[in-house]
């Protein structure tokens, strides 16, 4: 089973050591009956390097190296927490961590290459592993037809087809809205027949009902 976590879930820049520890508390537990792949996003602070790698001039792809180190980073903070249950050098490739992955050892990666998100890379890891879920950790607490905060009448999707999902997503970006999963892991996802649960990461009784495949709270996304 393959989690996507946000940055912004992962070190929001309060409180993050407090929930950090929690976090790997419960992926301890987890471990102990699922086989674990945790893929960490870049947050802020990556969004703070690849706004200024633009305005120093930095080309698409010198940006989304900035943006993987930033990953990369996170996921070592996150490996340093889980000690032994980890592995210290952090997986480059989708393929790396699939063949890494074992029952009794959780592995933590970040970004592989430019040109897609870490929630790609979610399912990427999830395909070379034949997993049949990928959990995405994200700062909302599922998927809405429109920002629930600006519109009151937003509709709330407990269940969405990986297609709707796809118009949803396709139509946020129109809005030139950022996407509450990556376009490229959603076309993998589809092809692959790899259900997405949208999650709020911050919520811990709920991530972990997510990656022990129980019900949840969030959004099922089901590809079958
Ligand atoms: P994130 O996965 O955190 O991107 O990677 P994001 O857009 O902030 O994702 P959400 O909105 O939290 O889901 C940070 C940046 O690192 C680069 C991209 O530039 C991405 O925006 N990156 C990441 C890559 O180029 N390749 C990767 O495999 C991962």
């Amino acid at each position: 089973m393959v989690v996507s976590i946000g940055g912004s879930i992962l070190i929001p820049g309060k409180d993050d050591s407090d929930y950090i520890k929690k976090l790997a508390e419960m992926i301890r537990e987890v471990s102990k009956t699922v086989q674990i792949v945790i893929v960490c996003g870049g947050g802020k602070i990556a969004r703070y390097y690849t706004d200024t790698g633009r305005e120093l001039g930095g080309t698409t792809y010198q940006l989304d190296l900035l943006g993987i180190g930033i990953t990369r980073l996170n996921a070592q903070l996150l490996a340093v927490t889980l000690g032994d249950l980890s592995s210290a050098d952090i997986p480059a490739t989708a393929e790396e961590a699939s063949n890494r992955s074992t029952p009794n050892k959780v592995v933590i990666m970040g970004g592989t290459v430019p040109g897609h998100t870490t929630d790609a890379v979610a399912a990427m890891v999830a395909r070379e592993m034949r997993a049949g879920r990928v959990v995405n950790a994200t700062s909302v607490d599922a998927v809405y037809s429109d920002d629930p905060k600006k519109n009151p009448d937003a509709e709330r999707f407990s269940k969405l087809t990986i297609d709707e999902l796809g118009e949803l997503v396709y139509k946020e970006h129109g809005a030139g809205r950022s996407s509450v999963f990556d376009p490229l892991g959603i076309k993998i996802a589809k092809e692959e027949k790899i259900d997405i649960l949208i999650v709020d990461g911050r919520n811990l009784g709920e991530l972990r009902n997510a990656m022990l495949g129980k019900d949840i709270c969030g959004t099922y996304v089901s590809s079958r």
